[in-house]
């Protein structure tokens, strides 16, 4: 059945641990993910950004989401992922999603503050939870982009939360989306996220861009004619951490599509007669299925959770 992330942000707040949420556009990665969260008994949530609700339909997501979480034996949370506006939300609630992020981080914070206000009205009035987001990430956010960090401020983070009623609250604090997040060293501001934490006791944060982007994924696209340089992710050892703290959900997207490439591109290119696309596809999902597993255990620690 679709839930919302309320008992699981609290469980997790409680017990230190984080949700993983996956970004998913297709039948095979949505197996995939509540196969892995079943096998470890894990709470799980899928997401999909405005472009994945476009490619797979809304109403075929939604479904599709609901037939599979019965199917498979495991509750999850539906959410829209980088909301851009209240329109894009309703349209979601309307469709049957259980949790929307409204995305106005790039507005200034009293704007950012008016749209996330009035979504949570609008959701909370048709029980649906709500994420929003204060500070910028480096790189690209579906349509809009930064080259630079803008870290969250803490006293503002508190007031955003205060004024808005929002449910959960992703922040920035050097994560970044895609496969290109460091050229140097990876460094996470911890010091920020313990600031907010202490201003904001038991509030679940929200880590996105939170992809390891693991190597031997990345070798085994270029070893079987991929062609991706220079792919760098933050190390699991400061995702663990990031998850023993406020940190309750953490977005996982280019981890999922490495590994789902990968290993649709060794299975072709080893099974060159085969065009069954439930061989290709089936070894996708089971990559994925791979990963999630993975992730609880290394990242997450929300094993047992469900
Ligand atoms: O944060 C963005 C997600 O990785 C989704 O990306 O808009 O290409 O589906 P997308
Ligand atoms: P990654 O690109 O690091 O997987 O992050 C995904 C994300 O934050 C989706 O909102
Ligand atoms: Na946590
Ligand atoms: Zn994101």
């Amino acid at each position: 059945a679709l839930i919302t992330t309320k008992e699981m942000f609290k469980k997790a707040y409680e017990g230190g641990y984080a949700i993983g949420a996956f970004n998913i556009s297709d039948l095979e990665q949505l197996q995939g993910v509540l196969e892995g969260a079943k096998a470890k008994n894990s709470s799980v949530i899928i997401q999909a950004s405005k472009s994945a609700i476009e490619y797979a339909g809304p109403h075929t997501l939604v479904e599709m989401v609901k037939a599979a979480s019965d199917e498979i034996g495991v509750d999850v949370a539906l959410h829209l992922d980088h909301g851009p506006s209240l329109e894009a939300v309703k349209m979601c609630v309307e469709a049957g999603f259980s949790s929307v992020m409204i995305d106005g981080s790039h507005y200034d914070f009293e704007e950012n503050v008016r749209i996330t206000k009035e979504v949570v009205d609008y959701a909370h009035a048709h029980g649906v939870v709500v994420e929003a987001e204060l500070g910028v990430l480096a790189g690209v956010e579906d349509e809009v982009s930064s080259d630079v960090h803008k870290y969250t401020d803490p006293d503002e983070a508190k007031e955003f939360v205060e004024r808005t009623g929002v449910d959960s609250l992703a922040i920035a604090i050097g994560t970044s989306h895609g496969a290109f997040k460091f050229k140097g060293e990876a460094e996470l501001k911890f010091d920020i996220l313990e600031e907010i934490q202490a201003k904001l006791p038991g509030f679940p944060i929200v880590l996105h861009g939170a992809s390891a982007v693991d190597q031997n994924s990345v070798a085994t696209c270029n070893e079987f004619g991929g062609n991706i340089a220079g792919a760098k992710g933050i190390p699991v050892d400061m995702l663990r951490k990031a998850s023993s703290m406020a940190v309750c959900k953490i977005n996982m997207d280019t981890d999922l599509r490495l590994a789902m490439t990968a290993a649709i591109r060794k299975y072709l290119a080893e099974n060159p007669a085969q065009f069954d696309p439930r061989k290709y596809l089936g070894a996708g999902r089971a990559a994925i299925q791979a990963v999630v597993e993975s992730k609880i255990e290394d990242v997450l620690g929300s094993a047992n959770s469900a």
